[in-house]
């Protein structure tokens, strides 16, 4: 009896990587990702001053480089010159934050899927939505592992349905990311999913109730869950049909400790 082992790891995503163990959203975090076992990462893309996607989680630089201010004011050359890992810790010391083109080329290597999360500085969604889904056509060979496109920002996702349709570009899969805080119902996500051409719907946790992911489920959605660290709640999860967990600790969850007992 007892609790299955999840299907894993291909039901899991590193969330901006590792980020427990790395410093986020470096290419570090990446590789540390799949030496954890992650067959998945996700990561955060917005644009320098001159418009290229690189991965970076705030629209500032204070917290996650020693760096100052909001990144959009940023060329890329002087991006470069930050420092994306000792904040962490020294070991880390010297990691850049990464270009989208960088990470792409850095995923095909090890192997992992990428979950692209579209996150543009205020006034530049469309533009952001358009450089990145360019890299991603140019940089993820045809028979690389899956790619997802995901995004807090509605008209991102308006902007990246568009150029799906347009028909000259590969039509990426889109998921809809769903806060808690914007008062978020099953039958909202069913009805913006669907406008949007998504296939999917990437959860806080704290929308993702049994019933809730049983109803998007049964609308014909895919769920995601983020951010989940306790790996019991992460049994929980995919005991109750989540596609995927998005957590900061994919080595705690995929703990092969629990085997043991079967
Ligand atoms: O994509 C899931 C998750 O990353 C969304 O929230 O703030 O960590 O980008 P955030
Ligand atoms: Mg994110």
């Amino acid at each position: 009896g007892g609790i299955a082992y999840p299907p894993v790891p291909d039901r899991l995503i590193g969330h901006r990587g590792a980020a427990a163990s790395a410093p986020e959203n470096t290419l570090a975090s990446f590789q540390a990702a799949a030496a954890a076992g992650a067959r998945w990462v996700e990561f955060d893309v917005k644009l320098t001053a001159e418009g290229v996607p690189i991965v970076l989680h705030d629209d500032t630089l204070d917290r996650t480089t020693n760096g100052q201010g909001p990144v959009a004011a940023l060329c890329l050359a002087d991006l470069k010159d930050l420092d994306a890992g000792s904040w962490f810790s020294a070991d880390f010391a010297g990691e850049r934050v990464p270009t989208l083109a960088e990470t792409l080329d850095t995923l095909a290597v090890l192997g992992l899927g990428a979950n692209i999360e579209l996150k543009p500085c205020p006034g530049r969604t469309a533009e952001t939505a358009r450089a990145a889904l360019a890299v991603a056509q140019r940089r993820w060979p045809q028979a690389a592992p899956p790619l997802v496109i995901s995004s807090f920002d509605l008209d991102a996702l308006a902007e990246a349905a568009a150029i799906a349709a347009q028909g000259v570009m590969t039509p990426w899969p889109r998921a809809l990311l769903a806060d808690a805080a914007d008062g978020w119902t099953a039958a909202l996500l069913i009805e913006r999913a669907r406008a949007l051409g998504c296939v999917g719907v990437h959860l806080d946790d704290a929308l993702a109730s049994a019933e809730t992911l049983e109803t998007l489920r049964a609308a014909g959605l895919r769920r995601a869950v983020w951010t989940v660290n306790d790996r019991s709640r992460a049994l929980a999860l995919w005991e109750q049909g989540a596609d995927a967990i998005i957590t900061d600790r994919p080595a705690s969850l995929l703990d092969k400790g629990d085997k043991k007992a079967g």
